[in-house]
């Protein structure tokens, strides 16, 4: 199935579908291996500094192997595209969808920019996603500090762009978690009531439960994890070092398993969506 209707529904029925950014083969096939069991679907997502390290080439061959071995529904997307050659690159490489993050651009700027890469990829047929406000944090080529998004702009822009989705900043920030990183709902409903169309939410690894169920029932239908994915992944590598394993494929194959549980647990909750509203 293609993307689209699928976002459509998860819309329409209120829950969400996890972006989940990989940057090697066991990343990837953690992922993949992970909406086959769960028999959902997933995007995997590369981001700049992910292309910048693994190459855009094996990047997709790593993907399509993945989701061709495991049968997933997975989708490849391009996570915070800020080089718009670069994003037209992935969008006639096949790329299923594709954000352009304009977020610290001025906004007439962002319009503009969004506007011709959101009909570049139409045109390919590729889903697109685009971002007003700034999501906070340091995420690879991604540093800024929180600037939350405007109802009344996000409107403007949404109506002008029609991006398939529309990334927001209520106060979410990328990277590890913080106490005093608390997610403006309030704002987010307003934002939801205003543009009446599907949000992504940036930074949100190691949230609540209830903050994903939350963000759900005001319209949220893809969340994005990354942090997690990073944490997990050195971590089995610090737990397989003091065990004094000497055998690299068995230690990422550890990182590997563990990344890939975790990742089924994240769609399989953020499948259930909610019904708080
Ligand atoms: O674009 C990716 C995400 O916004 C990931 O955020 O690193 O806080 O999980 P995170
Ligand atoms: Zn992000």
């Amino acid at each position: 199935m293609k993307l689209k209707p699928i976002l459509q529904k998860a819309y329409s029925e209120h829950y969400a579908l996890g972006g989940f950014n990989f940057f090697n083969l066991d990343s990837a096939r953690a992922i993949a291996k992970a909406a086959a069991r769960a028999k959902k679907p997933a995007l995997m997502m590369v981001t700049e500094g992910s292309i910048e390290y693994a190459g855009l080439d094996y990047l997709i061959a790593t993907f399509e192997k993945v989701r061709a071995e495991t049968g997933a529904e997975v989708f490849l997307h391009l996570d915070h595209g800020k080089n718009i050659e670069l994003l037209k690159d992935c969008v006639k490489k096949g790329f299923d969808s594709v954000m352009f993050d304009g977020s610290s651009l001025p906004l007439d700027q962002n319009i503009l920019i969004s506007t011709d890469l959101r009909k570049y990829a139409h045109n390919k047929g590729a889903i697109f996603e685009a971002e007003i406000g700034h999501v906070g944090g340091h995420e690879d080529n991604v540093n800024s500090s929180v600037f939350k998004t405007n109802p009344a702009e996000a409107l403007m822009f949404y109506d002008r762009v029609k991006p398939d989705m529309l990334a927001v900043a209520i106060g979410n920030v990328h990277g590890v978690l913080t106490t005093d990183e608390q997610l403006d709902f309030t704002l987010l409903a307003k934002i939801q009531d205003t543009i009446k169309a599907p949000i992504v939410l940036h930074g949100c690894s190691n949230r609540s439960g209830r903050d994903y169920q939350v963000a759900i029932s005001e319209g949220v239908i893809k969340i994005n994890i990354d942090t997690e994915i990073r944490q997990i992944f050195v971590e089995s590598m610090h737990r397989a070092l003091k065990q004094k394993m000497t055998d690299p494929r068995k230690i990422l194959g550890l990182a590997e398993d563990q990344i890939s549980k975790h990742v089924e647990e994240r769609i399989e909750l953020f499948a259930k969506g909610c019904c708080i509203r």
